[in-house]
């Protein structure tokens, strides 16, 4: 029987309850194939993978998503659009969701002191450590943290229209459809009116989990929100786009490598 992940996860936890304070439902539940497991030593035989038991003829095809190769692909992408980018001196940018300032940081050092970029975040500890950055720069480089207070606001009122390059938003925001089409397509729609006619709008999602939209789904939602050229950037090919990560009964967890999107206010291709 093929279970979702839903499916899978409710069983777990209601086994592992069951463990709790019984030895013999601890025989009959736990460690078996689909308990929860925190090391190999919960699982009676098989493994224990993601948090799982697996049976020994279900250990994954692979340990990809823990691995150095994993950790080298990721990095691979993040320099792939930043070359994509093409910032030069002076240029105007917003990192949205910018997280540890990693991306922030190499635009800071590509656009130089004539340049600007906005960091925005909606976890109050990345932008104090995005403050952090700002203050050590110092009059070497131009950094406004944003602190954003809500999922669905940019932050970028203060932020003059059609005045701003690139806008990246790298592993940051996911569509998820949670908060409906109408406010994603307002939340693209704010982004675009920042951006100058020719400047571009960068989205990456690395790996994408089943409920949030792809490829397809997000240039349609871009093109909704009125960018007026949307293309996808090739990924190396030599980044697996699906990995088969865990099997449990007759369920496949298969990782999905997300995205690279580039999309611009006006219709054509510079
Ligand atoms: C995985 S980190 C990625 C950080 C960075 N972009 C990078 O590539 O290293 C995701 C960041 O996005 C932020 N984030 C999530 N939703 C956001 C939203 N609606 N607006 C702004 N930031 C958001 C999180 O707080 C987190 O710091």
């Amino acid at each position: 029987m093929a279970l979702t992940r839903k499916q899978l996860r409710a069983v777990a936890v209601a086994a592992s309850l069951v463990c709790v304070g019984s030895l013999t439902a601890w025989w009959l539940h736990c460690g078996r194939t689909g308990a929860l497991c925190g090391d190999p030593s919960d699982c009676r035989a098989g493994a224990c993978v993601y948090g799982v038991c697996v049976a020994p003829e279900d250990t994954p095809a692979n340990d990809y998503l823990y691995s150095a190769r994993w950790h080298d692909d990721s990095a691979r992408m993040r320099r792939l659009i930043l070359r994509g980018l093409r910032l030069r001196s002076g240029m105007r940018v917003a990192d949205i969701g910018a997280g540890q300032g990693v991306v922030t940081q190499a635009a800071l050092d590509r656009v130089g002191p004539s340049g600007h970029v906005y960091a925005t975040d909606i976890d109050p500890r990345a932008v104090a450590g995005l403050r952090a950055l700002a203050q050590r720069c110092g009059a070497t480089c131009k950094l406004t943290p944003v602190a954003v207070h809500a999922p669905r606001d940019t932050g970028l009122g203060d932020v003059p229209d059609g005045s701003l390059d690139r806008v990246c938003m790298i592993n940051s925001l996911s569509f998820q459809r949670i908060f409906g089409r109408a406010a994603d397509r307002t939340y693209l729609a704010t982004l675009r009116a920042k951006l100058k006619p020719e400047g571009e709008l960068w989205v990456h999602v690395d790996v994408l989990e089943p409920w949030e939209r792809g490829a397809a789904s997000m240039a349609a939602l871009l093109r909704e929100a009125g960018y007026g050229y949307v293309a996808q950037v090739p990924m190396p090919a030599d980044i697996p786009a699906a990995v088969p990560v865990i099997r449990v009964g007759g369920w496949q967890g298969t990782l999905r490598r997300g995205f690279v999107l580039v999309a611009r206010p006006s219709a054509g291709r510079s």
